[in-house]
């Protein structure tokens, strides 16, 4: 009894020890922060053959070098990644995530890497704004805040839902849907490398700010991200990245 007492508290420590969120100086000590992407939504997160790149990967690039760190990058699936930071499976997450009040219980995001919105762009050039969704089939990725915007828009016909945002760009040019909810950039980059295509990009949607996150109230490590941020966004590293990718700077202003 007393044996299986023993191993039970030690079995309760490790599944206490093994949940705690790694701090600013625990992920320090180590020199690596282990970040999740999800790599498939160009020109913020993606893969250039076998690299992963994209503008949000090179910022925090940035950041990392700035907070003395190299970064050990995890790719999975765009589901999969704040669910994991809960289970302190990697120590941060950046992957074009939205403010949103919601996400804001569930994980503790860090100052916004950029500003941008949702976007409709669809085949037909008569569907721009909201009202030319009614009765129209919208295609947007799962779990994004895409997702829950269309819903808002009570006309439509229906709301269909892809793994990953590269499906739901697939299924609006092959026209099984009738228009596609995506972030403005991408969209912008998806029009501009398929000029022959036919995608029009209509209005906005809705705008967001979009956020790193870590583990709900590890606020040492959000407090150490923001400050190297809050470098690279003095020092004109991020402007030169911004600007290589868009042409423009895409700060929050
Ligand atoms: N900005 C949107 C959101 O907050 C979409 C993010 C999609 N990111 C991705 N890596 N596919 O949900």
């Amino acid at each position: 009894m007393k044996l299986f007492k023993a191993v039970a508290t030690a079995l309760a420590l490790c599944a206490a020890f093994a949940a705690q969120a790694r701090t600013l100086d625990e992920v320090k000590k180590d020199g690596k922060i282990l970040i999740a992407t999800e790599g498939q939504f160009a020109p913020f997160n993606f893969f250039n053959g076998t690299t992963l790149t994209g503008f949000e990967v090179e910022v925090a690039e940035l950041v990392a070098k700035k907070m003395g760190l190299t970064i050990q990058w995890k790719t999975l699936g765009f589901d999969a990644l704040l669910t994991g930071l809960r289970q302190d499976r990697w120590d941060l997450v950046i992957a074009s995530h939205g403010i949103t009040e919601e996400r804001a219980k569930a994980v503790t995001f860090t100052e916004p890497h950029y500003c941008s919105g949702g976007m409709i762009i669809a085949m037909d050039p008569a569907i721009k704004g909201a009202k030319d969704l009614a009765g129209k089939i919208v295609a947007v990725q799962t779990g994004t805040s895409y997702l829950e915007n269309v819903q808002k828009v009570s006309s439509i016909k229906e709301m269909k839902n892809f793994p990953t945002d590269v499906d739901a760009r697939s299924a609006l040019n092959s026209r099984r849907v009738d228009a596609w909810v995506t972030d403005r950039f991408v969209a912008k980059a998806v029009a501009e490398k398929n000029p022959g295509a036919g995608f029009k990009l209509g209005d906005m949607l809705f705008i967001e700010r979009i956020a790193a996150a870590v583990a709900k109230g590890n606020s040492s490590l959000a407090a150490g991200w923001n400050k190297a941020l809050a470098e690279v966004m003095a020092d004109g590293s991020y402007a030169a990245l911004s600007k290589k990718y868009f042409n423009e700077d895409v700060r929050c202003q």
